[in-house]
């Protein structure tokens, strides 16, 4: 996708909101390891002098220039660092520079993934070997992603609030950690939150809590109340990852899990089509309560978790996410940007009037004001419009899209996801938590009895209701 939600920050809000510029969103939603000419690949070394400049010399060698490198230290061993390095080569043209890396290294991981054929979806092997790239086909699988995120959340620009605070980073060490060592099936670690970080927490939430009701949808408002009621949502009180993911489970089967740091848009739309949605868990700095340039826990927990728990927005957002498995990349952007103007910004029309329910706007006190003024242009949802959109990140939207409900939304997506080139379907199997590619004449006379099965409960209890 286009830098849009890629490596740019979002910026500044201030607490009236009339500057224009914007904070949330989802920009962790970032395109990265699949581009073609990009690989990144993540070794550790020994934390000895000089080991890391004649590593790097490597590469100056083998002429790859490094357009991203972060370190930390290795998990693995107290007196190793990891690297993790982004290589402006694919990775066929990196063969030497990793065979030379792995000398030096305890290990080289290569974490650009390289296309599957599609052999493993035909039948008969003999169809054309058309690249579909690789995606995820059970829930654990996502336990994968956390290697291949592009960046790690300790990691802070020059120009992030916390950057000059020692405390603030290695809290997001330890947040970054969670994240990085999360398992599909665990606990999430609970938290406890230091009494400053409540105290932004609870600035925040006042604020916007004070708009909720006039400016968010008619299915934000049903739920807000429920959160406070199960999740401890207070002022005083920022509430557990875990505990919202449960009782997201209990209304429409979705689910939180960390996420360490930046994930590409293909990684965080497929978590989508398992209901799984990767949240942040560490809050803002303190010094700027009313700005972040990155999601935190705050755009995360207010802005998106709400409405993850309405079964029609559920269906919609897995939609997404289910129209983006071995899409081909072009679709990813369309698909990520179908994201930005719905999941992030979206409007609905209610009773005649517009309202909020995108995260970016209901975890943004100044951008839900502007949102709903005549300012801004609005235009009605329609995907394929709507994909080829482009749109600021640094500044309030100039344009918003405004669906006329959920249900609408999410059909217009199901029709606009039949358009995506994928020589297969895919259908989400909840039993076993997984993906069925839908590409054999077999499945799809299982499909049909599976079906039958339900018309006939169906058939029964109208007949028990009339
Ligand atoms: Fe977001």
């Amino acid at each position: 996708m286009d830098a849009g939600i890629a490596n740019k920050k979002r910026k500044l809000e201030d607490t009236n909101g009339n500057d224009g510029q914007a904070e949330g969103g989802s920009h962790f939603v970032k395109e990265g390891p699949n581009q073609e000419n990009h690989t990144s690949l993540m070794f550790g070394i020994k934390e000895e002098i000089g080991s890391l400049a004649r590593t790097l010399n490597l590469f100056e060698q083998s002429k790859v220039n490094l357009s991203h490198i972060e370190s930390r230290p290795s998990r693995r061993s107290n007196d190793a660092y990891e690297f993790l390095v982004t290589c402006d080569k694919g990775p066929e043209d990196l063969s030497d520079v990793i065979g030379q890396l792995k000398g030096v290294s305890s290990y080289v991981h290569l974490l650009s993934r390289t296309h599957s054929t599609n052999s493993e979806f035909s039948d008969s092997g003999t169809k054309p070997t058309a690249e579909i790239p690789w995606f995820p086909r059970r829930i654990k699988d996502l336990d994968k992603f956390a290697n291949q995120i592009l960046s790690y959340g300790a990691e802070l620009d020059s120009d992030h609030p916390g950057f000059t605070d020692p405390v603030y980073r290695a809290r997001r060490k330890e947040f970054a950690d969670i994240a990085f060592n999360y398992k599909y099936g665990q606990t999430i670690p609970r938290v406890k939150y230091t009494e400053a970080e409540i105290k932004t927490w609870g600035t925040i939430f006042d604020k916007l809590t004070e708009l909720y009701p006039t400016h968010a949808c008619r299915e934000f408002n049903h739920i807000f109340p429920l959160l406070i009621e199960n999740c401890g949502y207070r002022k005083d009180n920022i509430p557990q990852l875990e505990d919202i993911s449960n009782f997201m489970k209990d209304c429409t089967g979705f689910s939180l899990r960390p996420v360490a740091g930046l994930l590409s848009s293909r990684d965080f739309l497929a978590g989508l089509a398992f209901r799984v949605f990767h949240s942040t868990q560490y809050i803002r700095h303190g010094s700027k309560p009313m700005y972040t340039p990155e999601p935190d826990v705050c755009h995360e927990l207010l802005g998106h978790v709400p409405l993850f728990a309405d079964p029609v927005f559920a269906q919609f957002s897995q939609e997404i996410g289910l129209a983006s498995l071995g899409a081909p990349d072009s679709y990813i952007e369309k698909l990520a940007t179908c994201y930005w103007f719905t999941v992030e910004f979206g409007l609905c029309r209610q009773d005649g009037e517009e309202k909020a329910y995108g995260a970016g706007l209901l975890s943004s006190f100044g951008e839900l004001q502007y949102c709903l003024t005549d300012q801004p242009e609005k235009k009605p949802f329609e995907p394929a419009v709507t994909a080829e959109t482009k749109y600021p990140i640094t500044k309030f939207q100039p344009t918003y899209f405004v669906s006329e409900s959920f249900e609408d939304a999410k059909e217009k997506m199901r029709s606009y996801a039949a358009t995506i080139p994928r020589p297969f379907s895919v259908r989400y199997d909840p039993y076993t938590q997984s993906v069925v590619v839908l590409d054999k004449k077999e499945q799809l006379e299982e499909m049909i009895h599976a079906m039958q099965g339900d018309l006939n409960i169906l058939k029964d209890a109208l007949q028990k209701v009339s």
